[in-house]
């Protein structure tokens, strides 16, 4: 493996690319962070090679000095092929759209729509942790509705926690994580049209972070405004996570047909902070990348299947259900007796970086996340290490 010049077949799972050696010479958030003798499993960065089709059209553009500002429809118009290909879904309108920074920001932007300054917003904890800075930062109250045991949104809970946060004057949103992170859960059709049902009784406005949907099986996975009954909703997509494009920035801002108006008054400024080369870069993956995001889907479940026996040989007390998406496995590690964070006493010492579980809110503590979106040697000597250190 390993050769940074020559372009892999698009079969070919990615994953398997590139050595540790040649990971260590990156220099993003996930290789920085810690020293070189701790292995870092813990943001969700992808240890792949980019898709060819990434590679060719992002040189192209700079070859040719297309280094300007991020203009028209490009990137809206290839999702709504790969989302109408991939799932079935032929709704997406492209009018409908509007390109933003990330999906963080996106997020904050439909917040803004919907909501004010002190309303509450409602999310399924454990989960990513952003959701709860970002939306301090913003002066929005979280309020948690904790999935169930079973790492599905709990119906029950959710109705509740809508009503009480309804109760209270102000508007309320639902900040929906689809597939979740950490646990990887693929919300169905009859979950996703309960949610629907919900919000609209209890008046509350639904929006979906869909980053990692490109991550999910294409036969399993349901858009949030695919549903019937979300014509108020808005949702957020990008090529980000399927396709390793974090450092390249734009995502998309969709709005169901009733939310239209109101993502149309969206602040001219938001569509100033996508990079234009990343728009490039996010149409090639939707566009001629699909080869390649299937071959990462196989090298994922393999990656998966690895985890949950390396874990039963060497690790039993760690309970984990293999997801059916994302690259991030949730580490249930409360009977190995470390406390509420096993993640730190993993990086001192194992030298293994994990994500602290506690960061993800309620029902996070004495879990870690590990992000399994790497070599399978790496997985491999993450888990012996982890195991040694006990
Ligand atoms: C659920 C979720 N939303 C948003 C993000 C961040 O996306 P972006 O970099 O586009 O803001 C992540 C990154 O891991 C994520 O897992």
């Amino acid at each position: 493996m390993d050769s940074l010049s020559e372009p892999i077949a698009e079969n070919v799972d990615p994953l398997r690319a590139l050595t540790l050696d040649t990971l260590r010479r990156r220099t993003s958030m996930k290789w920085l962070a810690y020293p070189e003798d701790v292995l870092p499993l813990w943001v969700a960065e992808l240890d792949v090679p980019l898709a060819e089709p990434i590679i060719q059209a992002v040189t192209d553009a700079v070859r040719l000095g297309d280094t300007g500002y991020a203009a028209g429809t490009e990137y809206a118009t290839a999702l709504a092929d790969f989302a109408a290909k991939r799932w079935g879904w032929h709704s997406l309108a492209v009018e409908r759209t509007a390109i933003v920074p990330d999906v963080m920001q996106g997020v904050v932007e439909m917040l803004k729509l919907v909501t004010g300054p002190g309303d509450r917003v409602v999310v399924n904890s454990p989960v990513y942790p952003p959701f709860y800075m970002f939306l301090k930062n913003m002066d929005r109250q979280v309020v948690e509705a904790p999935l169930g045991a079973d790492h599905r949104i709990d119906l029950d809970v959710l109705a509740d926690t809508f009503r009480t946060a309804t109760a209270a004057c102000g508007r309320v949103a639902y900040l929906l994580c689809s597939p979740h992170n950490p646990t990887g859960t693929v919300h169905t059709e009859a979950e996703l049209a309960a949610v629907a049902r919900l919000s609209a009784e209890h008046g509350v406005r639904v929006v979906a972070d869909e980053i990692h949907a490109p991550l999910a099986p294409p036969d399993r996975y349901v858009p949030y405004l695919s549903v019937p009954g979300t014509a108020d909703g808005l949702s957020l997509m990008s090529a980000s996570k399927g396709w390793n494009l974090a450092g390249l920035k734009a995502a998309l801002a969709i709005a169901g047909p009733a939310a239209a108006e109101e993502l149309a008054a969206l602040p001219e400024e938001v569509s100033h902070g996508p990079s234009h080369v990343g728009v490039i870069a996010h149409t090639a993956a939707l566009r001629e990348g699909v080869g390649w995001l299937d071959a990462l889907l196989a090298g994922l479940a393999a990656n998966r299947r690895l985890l949950a026996d390396l874990l039963a040989e060497h690790l039993p007390a760690v309970r984990y259900t293999p997801a059916e998406s994302t690259y991030l496995a949730w580490l249930d590690c409360r009977d190995l007796g470390l406390g509420d964070r096993p993640a730190a006493y993993f990086l001192d010492r194992a030298k293994v970086a994990l994500t602290c579980g506690v960061d993800f809110g309620t029902g996070g503590a004495g879990h870690a996340r590990l992000n399994l979106g790497t070599h399978p040697d790496i997985v491999t000597d993450a888990i012996r290490r982890m195991a040694a250190s006990l």
